[in-house]
């Protein structure tokens, strides 16, 4: 079992990447960060990375899903942002037929999962039309306890369930903050089962907290796997040494990328479809984190893009190749795939077809991922791959640490606080303001204050 990056492109004129000196100089540089992320470990303000060895939060997940083993056919997740980008994740990289709405009934023994992350009017009637609501659980996800989309949903779902003359008892579970937000004392007084997601872990970081570990012990994840993959990660990003550091290495790299050879996009390219939604949680992760403003008024922040190989090299790889030299592809290798599939030998003086014979697809797109990542590299485009040995619990684990410590570091080297996101705030504001919500009445003025639309710029 391993994890490994490979950084080779990324380092050197030849490939467009960092240079010798730069890349000599930095483990000086990591040090600082390395200090400032531990002493928010220290402090108790950052625990992501110390979480995954609490037993007691994986056993809150691990007991919940055994009480209610056999009572539900679908487990739907009403959350959004960091309350729904890790489950999508867990569940597309390992439970593949777990979303499957189409399929006659569960899976495996194992409930469908099936998550609402936004509040398109269609999909959650569409949903609410097809799930048998006495067979279903809703898990209501929210750190703060309080976010419009997912409280909305709730307020829906909760009164079909009441409509339906069913017990709200027996169709939520609430993961939140164990003191603050709408959603705890509502449990209490609903009756309802509530699992913690620590005070110290804010929501793109929880995927390893309940937020992940309940759906995924609800629909048959080997969560221990999972957690232990991550715990492994910490104990290798924990050293000060950058270079046995991958964390350290994978921020560092980005960072110097970014901030001093104008790499601001950094694309996120798993060859392998069962990593697809993995890249839009890096996404996520990546960009709330470090887009942020600098204490000097500055602004920072790489723009993470997600694309998937093989299909990506028919769409995007163009611009990748001879668009602006402003990136760095993170590439995804996989070594065995859960299955192979052969290619038979036929047409073989078809010129096209005949040399693909007696191949496999893993081989096909193995082989595509390095030919790719070599054709950037020998076109100055910096690029890095980590390799995984399979997609399972524990790699998926731990490279989920390995890119949240990368993150935490990247953070500290742009000089950020990568854990807070204030740059969402006046929207929402101004969203409370519209839907008249108690307290937003200086945001209501700042909207007001905003010109009116100008016929002359409509068309
Ligand atoms: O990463 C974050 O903190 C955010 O994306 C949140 O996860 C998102 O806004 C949802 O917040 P909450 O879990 O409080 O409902």
């Amino acid at each position: 079992m391993a994890i490994r990056i490979d950084y080779s492109n990324m380092i050197g004129e030849a490939v467009g990447g960092i240079s010798e000196a730069d890349w000599a100089a930095a483990p000086a540089s990591f040090m600082k960060a390395h200090e400032g992320f531990a002493a928010l470990r220290k402090d108790g303000m950052v625990g992501f990375a110390d979480v995954v060895s609490d037993d007691s939060l994986r056993e809150q997940a691990m007991n919940f899903a055994a009480l209610v083993e056999g009572k539900y056919d679908d487990i739907v997740i009403l959350g959004i942002g960091g309350s729904a980008l890790g489950p999508i994740a867990l569940r597309t990289a390992l439970r593949p037929s777990a979303w499957n709405m189409l399929s006659a009934g569960s899976r495996d023994g194992f409930p469908r999962l099936q998550v609402l992350d936004n509040v398109d009017p269609e999909t959650i009637s569409a949903l609410l039309d097809r799930l048998d609501l006495a067979r279903t659980l809703f898990v209501v996800t929210s750190k703060s306890g309080g976010t419009a989309e997912t409280m909305s949903q709730f307020l829906i779902i909760h009164k079909s369930v009441v409509d339906s003359g069913l017990q709200p008892v027996d169709h939520f579970v609430f993961v939140t903050d164990p003191a603050n937000g709408a959603l705890r004392p509502l449990a209490t007084k609903l009756g309802l089962a509530a699992l913690d997601i620590p005070p110290s872990v804010g929501g793109r970081f929880s995927v390893l907290t309940p937020v992940g570990t309940l759906p995924a012990a609800l629909v048959g994840i080997d969560v221990t796997a999972l957690l232990a993959g991550a715990s492994e990660m910490v104990r290798r990003c924990e050293t000060t040494s950058l270079l046995e550091n991958p964390a350290g290495i994978y921020g560092m790299l980005q960072w110097l990328a970014d901030t001093k050879y104008g790499k601001v996009i950094n694309v996120f390219m798993p060859y392998s479809d069962p990593l697809r939604d993995f890249a839009s949680w890096f996404v996520q992760l990546w960009a709330e984190s470090l887009g942020k403003h600098t204490p000097d008024g500055g602004s920072v922040g790489q723009t993470p893009l997600a694309a998937l190989g093989a299909t990506d090299q028919h769409s995007q790889v163009q611009l990748f190749m001879e668009g602006p030299k402003n990136k760095v592809v993170t590439f995804v290798a996989v070594q065995d795939r859960a299955t192979d599939v052969s290619i038979p030998r036929a047409f073989e003086d078809v010129k096209e077809l005949g040399y693909l014979g007696g191949h496999t697809l893993g081989e096909l797109i193995g082989i595509e991922q390095r030919a790719t990542a070599g054709a950037l590299a020998k076109r100055g485009r910096p690029n890095l791959t980590i390799h995984l040995d399979r997609v399972d619990a524990w790699h998926v684990g731990g490279l989920m640490m390995l890119l949240e410590m990368a993150t935490a570091y990247a953070g500290q080297l742009y000089g950020i606080d990568a854990f807070n996101q204030p740059g969402v705030e006046l929207g929402k504001q101004f969203a409370y303001a519209l839907l008249g919500r108690p307290g937003a009445d200086d945001a209501k003025k700042e909207w007001e204050s905003i010109p009116a639309p100008d016929a002359r710029w409509s068309v």
